[in-house]
């Protein structure tokens, strides 16, 4: 019997994580398969029972049950104890359910391997959502100097930064201000990090951009979590003012890498991985650049014809 895996979430229809967990499988010669299941949310809680005796042995679980879960489980590692919500099951032989967060290690695997020095740097997240509270706490368990977190409704921003402040270690500064230039500007000026954790950007709203491009300098990094397009408006202001820029494809790479250590105690082929994730996005883009790592797209993807979502009823 193969060994099933899939993503849970509602809706479901964006997701790449098929594409990148088959390729891993695929190429390591595993029997597993990985698919999309759409979770209407008045089937999640018998879905989430049934699961121990299921035969699934893990879920990537995304919008909106990243928290939800969490009641259904009966362990839980610190990231998820931190930061309060999983990305990540796993299904153990007796049915017990683990829950992980690889959002955090992902982000700071990707900005790591891109030679993003977080310790002891100024940094700037817009954003105070989910996927916000997973990188914050990665900056400050990986030694940032400040946090400045900037959203367009503050009470998230500062509620995100009580919680950091609760959970640190030592210290840090961390501050909370609404989207304004001004706000942003003054945030920017010595910062060594500019990190956009909203969905400004994605397709179809390719033409958007989290902020004023002329606040971008080349002594800045720009990590832009919005892989589709691979290269953002925002990425492609930041490659314009000098700075070095790191794609949000490279976040969801290294996060379901560490899903399938967790799961299978492996190392993905990161390069499969990659390769699988551009080809998809590039053939909707009918771009003919090469397959590489910085590779770029203009284009929007339109659709993906080859992950098949089925839904749960
Ligand atoms: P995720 O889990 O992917 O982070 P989320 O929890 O819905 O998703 O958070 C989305 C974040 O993007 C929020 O910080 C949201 O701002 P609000 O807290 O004000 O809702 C931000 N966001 C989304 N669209 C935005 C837009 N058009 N302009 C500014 N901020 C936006």
């Amino acid at each position: 019997m193969p060994h099933e895996y899939a993503v849970i979430g509602w809706p479901l229809g964006h997701t790449m994580s098929p594409v990148i967990h088959n390729a891993s499988f695929h190429a390591l010669g595993l029997e597993c398969t990985f698919s999309a299941r759409e979770l209407h949310p008045d089937a999640f809680d018998r879905f989430m029972r049934e699961l121990p005796r299921s035969s699934f042995k893990g879920l990537a679980v995304t919008i909106p049950y990243k928290t939800k879960i969490l009641s259904y489980c009966h362990e839980q590692d610190s990231t998820v104890s931190a930061i309060g919500a999983a990305n990540t099951l796993r299904v153990e032989p007796g049915g017990a359910l683990a829950a992980f967060n690889t959002d955090a290690p992902g982000a700071g695997r990707a900005l790591a391997e891109a030679g993003v020095d977080v310790k002891g740097s100024r940094t700037v997240v817009i954003g105070a959502g989910g996927a916000a509270r997973a990188i914050c706490f990665q900056l400050m368990w990986d030694g940032a100097a400040s946090i400045a977190i900037v959203n367009r409704t503050l009470s998230r921003a500062e509620s995100l930064r009580g919680d950091l402040l609760h959970a640190a270690s030592r210290d840090v500064t961390i501050t909370a201000s609404p989207l304004e230039k001004n706000a942003l500007s003054t945030a920017l000026e010595d910062a060594r990090l500019f990190i956009n954790t909203t969905s400004i950007g994605m397709y179809p709203r390719v033409d958007e951009c989290p902020l004023d491009p002329d606040l971008l300098h080349d002594g800045i990094a720009v990590f832009d979590i919005v892989y589709n397009p691979v290269e953002t408006k925002l990425l492609r202001a930041a490659k314009a003012a000098g700075a070095k820029t790191v794609p949000g494809t490279e976040m969801l790479l290294h996060q379901a890498a560490a899903q399938q250590r967790i799961w299978r105690s492996i190392d993905a082929p990161l390069n499969t991985m990659r390769a699988a994730l551009l080809q998809i996005l590039h053939t909707r883009s009918c771009s003919p650049q090469p397959l590489t790592q910085n590779n770029s797209c203009y284009q929007p993807v339109r659709m993906y014809s080859k992950v098949v979502v089925q839904p749960i009823h």
